[in-house]
């Protein structure tokens, strides 16, 4: 009845130019979870990944550190190795997008596109830095905003006011490398041809491979419309050259999906694997890609379509996650949360304790994880410590010194409180009846069905339900008073071993998560590796243990400050952007609190006239669908603003209030009429924008400084 399902699964390919922290290991251990969940079940499940090497950022960050790219991605690779082993994450294979494989199938995927007319070269126009010779990234271009006029802001978009454009849009612009004054140049680029693949995209994106929020977003991207895809790129470049097209290279997010097929077929040579049985158009294997979700567009449009236009099979799914927040906020230097994996370790931090957690936070959905470093530290303590470990650290002692280390061989009825006749050891229930069979088998159906869909959470939930259950068993039978009557030996004996028998049912439930914490339970209680299968049975009457030996210690919320303290880092100027495309920067704003950017002097503050203003009117203006028209009271004057808060406030909720003001910004011309100044909000925008309010007391005109 069960066949063995043979599964290629992915986690999204690490940046080779920076270290992994822990927000990159909600995926990794998401995917390593799983893949240890269906490996237990018996299926032939691979786990492959890589570094992505690619890239501007990765040449210039060698550059900068005066080596050669491949050196720079060696040593990372040595890095990143290191701490995804040090977390348990097992891939089958780890590689690099820049080997002879990733090239190999990059070119022939390019040439099948091209033969299928998806192919378009033509010239655009680009900024070019004069200085260093080169064609400059959106993201390598700085200037003044085109909309507000904020200073140094990125070629993509404005982090002040949140309008994105293109570079050529700044004022005064200048590239972030040389700091010389760009010039516009030509250049023959080469498109992938998306437009023509939407009839596709719109059937695969509804065809059940993604999750429901995740197609929902592909439908607004679908019906927005889709343009070509810029896969070329300059030289200099570090990536793979196109055949027939010298001095262009593959842009970097075209060859990293590529990465896994590349590291796939690396696997593939060393154990002999048949990489076509998976990448075939008829394959009947699974292939699986775990993202986040700021990287869905390239997982659900670019890359199905490429695979689909070049003769391969297309995804099973693709399974988005959201993004890790530490105490509710983003990832952040100066409060120390931007916790590297290298550091965690390094701290003495036990890694299954954060795999814990996760697992307990992960439901398969896209929403963000927060990890609660207060709820960490009890969580672990009171679900590993206090409720699992704690199950064999009450009883098992007590097999040791008074039963040899041997479980009961009897069986015993707790309706009748008798001991049932087991002469022929047929019984190999033991009597544990009720709470093992409620626990045994049917359990695990359930469990199963949350780790196959990746609701961890849930299966954390159960398992803890049937771990507290099982603490009460030990409650209402207190050994520990057991022990002081010779002559209620024999139950003594039953009662600890129901408790392990429960500990080792837990233990095979909680596997995937932590798999070094079950290793040491599985030498203790003298058993080989345990699969899944073996929910099904008991340990045989008369079984032998190991004496136990403590399993897991506490965490101390000391340790979680000093963790904090040694990423803690002063406040730095925006470091070199490392992120590599318009559409993922513009989708991770949503989600990030802008770093703090370029230092201003006092001087510079002191020119902005903030001032307390009242809102004495506020209406909607027809046409615009995100603008309030406002009237301010600034004692002195009158002012009419256009704020764009429509979709947070209704006008009638602003009346009366006060709020802060540029009140010397100059007046700006909108196509609704003249904004005499700028209200300052707080927020991501839409609905969760938040007008700064001075505290009561405050009179309109008053300056704030
Ligand atoms: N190199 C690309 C992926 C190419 S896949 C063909 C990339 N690299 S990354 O290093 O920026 O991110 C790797 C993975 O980690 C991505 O799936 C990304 O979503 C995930 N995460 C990075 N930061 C994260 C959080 N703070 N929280 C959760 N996941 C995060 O993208
Ligand atoms: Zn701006």
């Amino acid at each position: 009845m069960s066949t063995t399902r043979k599964i290629l699964v992915t986690s999204a390919l690490p940046y080779a130019n920076g270290p992994i922290h822990l927000g990159h290991l909600v995926e990794y251990i998401q995917t390593d979870i799983w893949v240890r969940f269906q490996n237990m079940r018996g299926h032939d499940c691979f786990y492959v990944c890589a570094d992505d090497t690619h890239g501007t950022p990765i040449m210039l960050r060698a550059e900068k550190e005066g080596i050669t790219p491949e050196a720079l991605i060696a040593r990372v690779h040595g890095e990143h190795t290191r701490d995804f082993a040090g977390f348990h994450i097992a891939f089958d294979n780890y590689y690099s997008t820049h080997s002879e494989e990733t090239r190999r199938f990059a070119v022939a995927i390019y040439g099948k596109l091209k033969a299928n007319g998806l192919i378009e070269a033509r010239a655009i126009e680009q900024y070019f830095d004069p200085v260093r010779d080169m064609f400059l990234p959106d993201r390598f271009i700085k200037g003044e905003c085109p909309k507000c006029h904020a200073k140094d802001q990125y070629g993509d978009s404005c982090e002040v006011c949140g309008a994105t454009h293109s570079p050529t849009d700044l004022i005064n612009p200048y590239s972030a490398i040389s700091g010389a004054t760009p010039v516009k140049k030509e250049s023959l680029h080469y498109f992938f041809k998306l437009g023509a693949c939407a009839d596709f995209l719109k059937r695969w994106t509804r065809a059940g491979h993604l999750q429901p929020e995740a197609a929902n977003k592909l439908d607004e991207w679908l019906d927005a419309g889709l343009s070509d895809w810029d896969i070329s790129r300059d030289a200099p470049y570090f990536g793979f050259e196109i055949p027939d097209a010298p001095g262009k290279y593959f842009y970097v997010w075209l060859d990293a999906p590529i990465g896994y097929m590349g590291s796939f077929k690396h696997l593939c040579d060393r154990v002999g694997l048949d990489f076509d049985a998976f990448w075939s158009r008829d394959s009947e294997m699974e292939l699986y890609h775990f993202i986040g979700k700021d990287i869905l567009y390239f997982h659900a449009l670019f890359w199905p379509a490429m695979l689909e236009y070049s003769g391969y099979r297309t995804p099973s799914r693709v399974f988005a996650h959201g993004f890790l927040t530490v105490n509710g906020e983003k990832m952040s230097k100066s409060r120390g949360t931007f916790i590297t994996a290298e550091s965690y370790l390094q701290q003495g931090l036990n890694p299954e304790w954060l795999r814990y957690y996760y697992a307990c936070k992960l439901n398969g959905t896209m929403e963000d994880i927060d990890l609660n470093l207060e709820d960490f530290v009890l969580r672990v303590n009171s679900d590993l410590v206090g409720k699992f470990v704690n199950i064999a650290a009450r009883t098992a002692g007590f097999i040791t010194k008074r039963f040899n280390g041997k479980l009961t061989e009897r069986a015993y009825d707790r309706a009748s409180e008798q001991f049932l006749r087991t002469d022929d050891g047929s019984d190999d229930e033991q009597g544990l009846i009720e709470l093992i069979q409620d626990y045994g088998l049917a359990f695990a159906e359930s469990v199963k069905a949350d780790y196959e869909k990746r609701d961890y959470a849930s299966a954390m939930r159960s398992i803890m339900v049937v771990a507290d259950r099982t603490n009460k068993f030990i409650d209402e039978c207190k050994p520990w008073d057991l022990a002081k009557d010779a002559s209620r030996s024999d139950y003594l004996q039953w009662v600890c071993s129901v408790a392990l028998q429960m500990f080792r049912l837990l233990a095979i439930y909680l596997k995937p998560v932590l798999p070094e914490l079950t290793a040491r339970a599985e030498a203790f209680l003298n058993l080989t590796a345990l699969s899944w299968a073996d929910a099904k049975r008991l340990l045989p009457p008369g079984h032998s243990i190991q004496a136990y030996r403590h399993l897991m210690i506490r965490i101390d919320g000391k340790q979680v400050d000093a963790l904090l303290e040694v990423n803690r880092k002063t406040l730095q100027p925006t470091a070199t952007p490392a992120s590599h495309s318009e559409v993922r920067h513009a989708e991770r704003q949503q989600h990030e609190v802008q770093a703090i950017g370029e230092t201003i002097g006092i001087d510079d503050f002191a020119r902005i006239d903030l001032r307390v203003a009242k809102i004495i009117r506020a209406e909607p203006v027809a046409g615009a669908d995100k603008l309030l028209k406002l009237t301010l009271d600034i004692g002195s004057e009158q002012r009419t603003v256009f704020a764009g808060i429509k979709s947070a406030y209704a006008p009638e909720q602003l009346i009366g209030r006060h709020t802060v003001m540029v009140a010397n910004l100059a007046p700006r011309k909108m196509k609704f009429g003249v904004s005499e100044g700028m209200v300052l909000a707080a927020g991501p925008g839409g609905t969760d924008v938040f007008l700064l309010q001075p505290d009561a007391g405050a009179q309109p005109g008053m300056r704030v400084t």
